[in-house]
């Protein structure tokens, strides 16, 4: 049932987006909003930035969203609980019309954001974002016109079309949502690789001219891309940003240099060349930035890493690596490859037993307990140490709850029953995925670490599993979340 409403919604929006006949107004909306900007000049293209949320670092026109929904779900609760006869203060309907009037001041502010940013789509995100904007543009309709009711004593009347309006609302929402996260309308689309890590030469200076932006590209060894980098010559000194405009994606290094800014050629969001930040929309999110040095006559390129990043570089996995006078044992990639090889032949082991035999479910709890004991030695151990040298870590760790989940849904299966079998393979496949992509790529990056520290880590590893198979505690512990997955 829900799956076929969502079919017809996907249809709807389908035909939506298809409407030629949606285009002719659409442009001559956009058209009438461009020309008292064009007009007015300088402080209208501040105003634009101020809607857009240029300086703001996000669109604005998100947030504000919230003011209508969040006040105009509030009135219908209200108009509600007073239609079922559970409130009857009058209180409660002075709250709802006053709930009514703050959404609506809400919608008109979200309204003039929303039709900034709509101005700079184009097709068929365009034709969604009018009818999108007429939804939502209804829903404020009906709201004023039942403010209107009210005050004239037909609450009834006024609640009804309340109660519209918020079937609008949804629907505007619905396709704004789809707009956001299905259309990436609003959303970076920068390449935010972390390439070039070190210095790496890209171009020779003499190749570039004055104010002229140049493409260079570098590769990027893990998504397998080539990340788009403009670089411009300005002043005597070379800057250098992102190639792929953040607002929609347009070609940065097809763009010109107006008032020592890069313009975007698409929709002329235009970057401050010394700090990536755009200084005018309809861009709100600063460009991928680079240093910049030349060597020998060549331009030499690093990326310059923002808030947040933790990418592995020399000066940080230098850091990382050597012993710390701990004791040694085996290298820790050993250990824990000695680990997948007992998960493994456990897998093989089940399902080599017949279904009917009762030793499946002891050896499926056997296994459960060992996949936990391996979760426990990566998290707490190893991967706090591989972090500065490897980036695989924040995939592991959504395996590693990938892999809980498959669990506890096999462990709630019959073991006699054909499903049991169908999860237990998957399960397998996952444990074998997620074990081959650490010995293939993270062990090989923790060799940067250096053989005493990993020998450190080794020991540690040994010792936590030593302790958690021998603790009774521990092991108890784990029984019994093994019984609660289980159902018992
Ligand atoms: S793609 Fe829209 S301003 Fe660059």
């Amino acid at each position: 049932m829900a799956r076929g409403r969502r079919r017809g919604a996907e249809a709807l929006i389908g035909r939506i987006e298809a409407a030629e006949a949606l285009d002719p107004p659409g442009y001559a909306i956009s058209n009438a909003l461009a020309r008292p900007a064009q007009i007015i000049g300088r402080p209208a293209r501040r105003l634009g930035n101020a809607l857009h949320g240029t300086g703001y670092g996000h669109p604005v026109h998100p947030m504000l969203v919230t003011l209508p929904i969040g006040s105009w779900t509030l009135a219908l609760g209200l108009d509600l609980l007073a239609a079922l006869g559970l409130v009857r203060d009058r209180r409660a309907a002075e709250a709802a019309d006053t709930a009514l009037r703050a959404g609506a001041l809400g919608a008109v502010a979200a309204a003039a954001t929303g039709m900034a940013d709509w101005q700079y789509t184009d097709g068929r995100d365009r034709r969604l974002g009018l009818v999108h904007a007429l939804a939502n543009g209804t829903a404020l309709g009906l709201n004023l016109l039942s403010l209107a009711l009210r005050g004239r004593g037909r609450r009834g009347q006024g609640r009804l079309a309340s109660a519209a309006a918020f079937g609008c609302m949804a629907a505007g929402g619905y396709l704004g949502g789809h707009l956001v996260y299905r259309r990436r309308v609003g959303v970076d689309h920068a390449d935010r690789s972390p390439e070039p890590r070190e210095w790496q030469a890209v171009l020779p200076l003499s190749d570039l001219a004055e104010d002229r932006p140049r493409r260079v590209e570098v590769a990027d060894a893990d998504t397998r891309q080539a990340i788009g980098i403009a670089l411009v010559l300005h002043g005597g000194r070379v800057h250098a940003m992102g190639a792929r405009c953040s607002h929609a994606g347009g070609p940065l290094d097809q763009g010109w240099v107006l008032e020592g800014r890069l313009v975007c050629p698409w929709h002329g969001s235009r970057y401050c060349l010394e700090t990536g930040r755009p200084t005018d929309g309809p861009s709100t999110t600063p460009q991928p930035r680079y240093a910049v040095r030349i060597r020998d006559g060549m331009v030499e390129l690093r990326r310059e890493q923002e808030p947040g990043d933790a990418v592995v570089t020399a000066a940080r996995a230098a850091r990382a690596a050597g012993p710390q006078g701990g004791p040694r044992g085996r290298k820790a990639d050993e250990v824990l490859v000695e680990h997948h090889t007992l998960l493994r032949r456990m897998f093989a082991r089940i399902l080599a037993i017949p279904r009917e035999n009762p030793e499946r479910r002891d050896l499926m709890r056997a296994l459960a307990e060992e996949l936990e004991i391996h979760e426990t030695i990566e998290d707490r151990l190893f991967y706090p140490a591989v972090q500065p040298v490897s980036e695989d870590v924040a995939v592991a760790h959504a395996e590693h709850r990938q892999l809980a989940d498959l669990l506890a849904m096999t462990l709630k299966l019959n073991t006699a029953s054909p499903e049991f079998e169908d999860h237990l393979r998957a399960l397998q496949a996952a444990v074998d995925h997620h074990a081959g992509s650490e010995e293939r790529s993270m062990f090989v990056e923790a060799q940067r670490l250096g053989e005493p520290r990993l020998r450190e880590i080794g020991h540690a590893l040994e010792a936590l599993l030593e302790e958690a198979r021998a603790s009774r505690a521990r092991h108890a512990f784990r029984a019994l979340k093994i019984r609660l997955l289980e159902g018992a």
